[in-house]
């Protein structure tokens, strides 16, 4: 089996369904209780979250557990539009944003918000001057994300980060779910207020993710109860799925380290190959430097996805198409429209992505059966 579908989730490292176990059978005491069962397990969330936190080089009490990347959009997005709507309800995102961003945001219209959602250019990027000129004296949030999970785009968060900077009163949220433990990330450097994160998509558990938040900054929050994450989001910490959290962080960022060059290259090599062994193939956003080594979306014209996808896993190959909250519609991405990509293509449009043990072995392996595939089917049209 080929499993090259690493965006939409990944397989659970050994090494932390090892820890998780452990948790599981020994360690299921309630970090509230006061008892030495629940104590252990308060010492457990402590030492996650002090290791998530000095991963992103912040500090533990800025670090939030919730159920993953769609939580901790909803709660960045939503959290500060609702406590921070007396000062203004002006929010900018991209058309390209994560549907967790999206739809939070079409929430906060019907509440009467307004959104201000920038264009892109042909590779998925947003343009930091159109930020700049968006900006507006009622604005409170900009949200844009790191990595587009759809084609791979790596936005310019820096230098979007350096125009929020000059207005105090604006803050800065990233999706980072695609990025996190993959490419390099600096929310101090960059001006970043909210950051988003999530266990599966680095070898973690489903259900687990993160949210920084930098200190000082209030979220209305959207679960209330017993107070819990310092009373941001309530609900009893999910004990496992934190440590197991923490144990993939650790695993990616070891690889991440030695392997970073090594990934791109793969990625540039595997477009090399594509583009040799089908001369039509299309690859829809950046080819280089500007995008994720861990993500490829390419289109064969004439072919539609749904085929293409059908075909490479009677071959045992694991590919989706675009991401995986869309594939299942019979409707085009709004990320690839943004882009203006044509109808055709986007049909056809299937997303190939990679983790960190993904080696050049197993590129050939998917270019050959690819070619052979499209040759076959092409042939039938
Ligand atoms: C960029 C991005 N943001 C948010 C999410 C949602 O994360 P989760 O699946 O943990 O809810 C995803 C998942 O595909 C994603 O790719």
């Amino acid at each position: 089996m080929l499993y090259l579908d690493n965006s939409a989730t990944t397989a659970v490292h050994p090494e932390v369904i090892k820890v998780m176990q452990d948790v599981l059978a020994k360690n299921f005491g309630n970090p509230s209780s006061l008892h030495r069962k629940g104590i252990e397990a308060e010492k457990m969330l402590q030492i996650s979250r002090n290791f998530i936190a000095q991963t992103l080089q912040v500090k533990p009490h800025e670090i939030v557990f919730t159920s993953g990347g769609t939580e901790g959009d909803n709660l960045a997005v939503k959290g500060i539009a609702l406590q921070y709507q007396n000062r203004g309800r002006h929010i900018i995102i991209s058309q390209v944003e994560h549907p967790a961003v999206r739809e939070s945001c079409h929430q906060l219209e019907n509440l009467g918000f307004e959104i201000t959602c920038l264009a892109v250019d042909k590779t998925g990027c947003v343009d930091p001057e159109l930020v700049k000129t968006s900006i507006r004296n009622d604005t409170i949030l900009v949200s844009i994300m790191q990595v587009n999970n759809e084609v791979g785009t790596i936005q310019p968060i820096q230098a979007i980060g350096d125009i929020i900077k000059k207005h105090t009163k604006i803050f800065f949220h990233v999706d980072g779910v695609q990025g996190y433990a993959k490419i390099p990330v600096q929310l101090k450097l960059w001006g970043v207020d909210l950051f988003t994160i999530s266990a599966h998509k680095i070898h973690g558990p489903k259900g687990v993710g993160a949210l920084y938040i930098r200190e000082g900054i209030k979220l209305f929050p959207q679960i209330t109860g017993g107070g819990q994450e310092g009373g941001i989001r309530s609900g009893t910490e999910n004990i496992p799925g934190i440590v197991g959290f923490a144990k993939a962080c650790q695993i990616a960022r070891e690889i991440f380290v030695v392997k970073s060059e090594e990934m791109s290259n793969l990625r540039r090599e595997c477009i090399v190959m594509l583009e040799e062994s089908i001369p039509s193939i299309v690859i829809n956003g950046p080819k280089d430097e500007e995008a994720s080594p861990y993500i490829i979306n390419l289109s064969i014209p004439g072919l539609k996805r749904e085929v293409l996808v059908h075909a490479l896993e009677s071959e045992d190959i694991f590919v989706s198409t675009g991401s995986a909250c869309s594939s299942k519609k019979d409707i085009t991405s709004p990320v690839l429209d943004a882009m203006g990509i044509a109808k055709d293509l986007k049909l056809g449009s299937i997303r190939v992505s990679f983790t960190y043990d993904t080696a050049i072995e197993d590129i050939e392996v998917f270019v050959g059966k690819l070619a052979q595939v499209v040759e076959q089917l092409l042939r039938k049209n």
